[in-house]
């Protein structure tokens, strides 16, 4: 599935770019219907890139990973004026609205490419990177999968290059109080869904209507159908598999009640 590398576009004259879509408003409206399942999505960012420079450092190479509309690339870029970022994603519409959001950014490059693919590392236009960054994702593969994924990642890092897994990471050992703090989330959603809230499939059918992304959202529907199955396990399995694919140290760096932030240092 791995195909071949975009620069982001340099002249704004690419067929996003001739459609005058409103590709800010696309991002912010994404960024809304993500923060509808997790209010705290900010505050994980926040902690993601003040790891990123404590690590690596303000001008990094960054590598964002399922980078869905680049909304870590965004806020890298935003933060650190001197960074690079390569978004990797398979799905044809968010990364329509990524390329149209990124266009004319040299900073920016986006690929197209499955992470289950076991080539998926050949379309990157980079052999290494200082930091890979990841959020919300990788909770769409299962576990053995992941594993697998995590053995590829480790020799794009060198010696003091940081990885970074924000995702949906539920304590196994707590099933009462995750119920009691999942019906009370939810409880919050409801309300917040009354008063006009978009959630996943109402932003998907706002895409299907947008001429400029069509054709791209039927193409995902045909790749992903709704959402792709996968797996949700602990913040110590994640550290424990990142250790096993040869990161020197790996431990949660921040966590709310139901996700957390897990971080490999090679
Ligand atoms: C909920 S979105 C999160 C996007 C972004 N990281 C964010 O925080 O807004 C999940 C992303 O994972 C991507 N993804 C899931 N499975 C993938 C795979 N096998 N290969 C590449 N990307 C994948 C999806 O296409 C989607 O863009």
């Amino acid at each position: 599935m791995a195909d071949a590398t975009d620069t982001a576009d340099t002249t704004g004259t690419t067929g996003a770019g001739r459609t005058g879509t409103d590709w800010q408003a696309w991002q912010d409206s994404w960024d809304r219907q993500q923060e509808w399942y997790m209010p705290d999505r900010e505050e994980r960012f926040r902690v993601m890139l003040d790891m990123v420079e404590a690590l690596v450092g303000p001008t990094p190479r960054v590598l964002d990973l399922a980078c869905g509309t680049g909304s870590i690339t965004d806020r890298v870029l935003k933060r650190f004026p001197g960074a690079t970022s390569t978004g990797v994603d398979l799905d044809p519409a968010l990364l329509t609205i990524a390329r149209g959001h990124f266009a004319g950014d040299g900073r920016v490059a986006f690929v197209t490419a499955d992470l289950k693919d076991p080539d998926w590392r050949s379309a990157l236009p980079h052999a290494g990177y200082d930091a890979v960054l990841t959020a919300t994702a990788l909770h769409w593969l299962h576990s053995e999968e992941l594993a697998v994924l995590y053995g590829q990642l480790a020799p794009l890092l060198a010696p003091g290059g940081v990885f970074m897994n924000a995702d949906h990471m539920p304590d196994p050992a707590t099933p009462r109080i995750n119920a009691a703090e999942r019906a009370h989330r939810h409880a919050g959603m409801d309300r917040a869904k009354a008063a006009g809230a978009l959630d996943w499939r109402d932003w998907w059918a706002l895409a299907a209507a947008d001429p400029a992304l069509a054709e791209p959202t039927a193409r995902r529907f045909e790749i992903y159908g709704e959402h792709a199955d996968g797996d949700t396990p602990s913040a110590d399995w994640h550290a424990e598999t990142l250790r096993a694919a040869g990161f020197a140290e790996a431990r949660t760096v921040w966590r709310s009640p139901s996700d957390a932030l897990v971080l490999g240092l090679k």
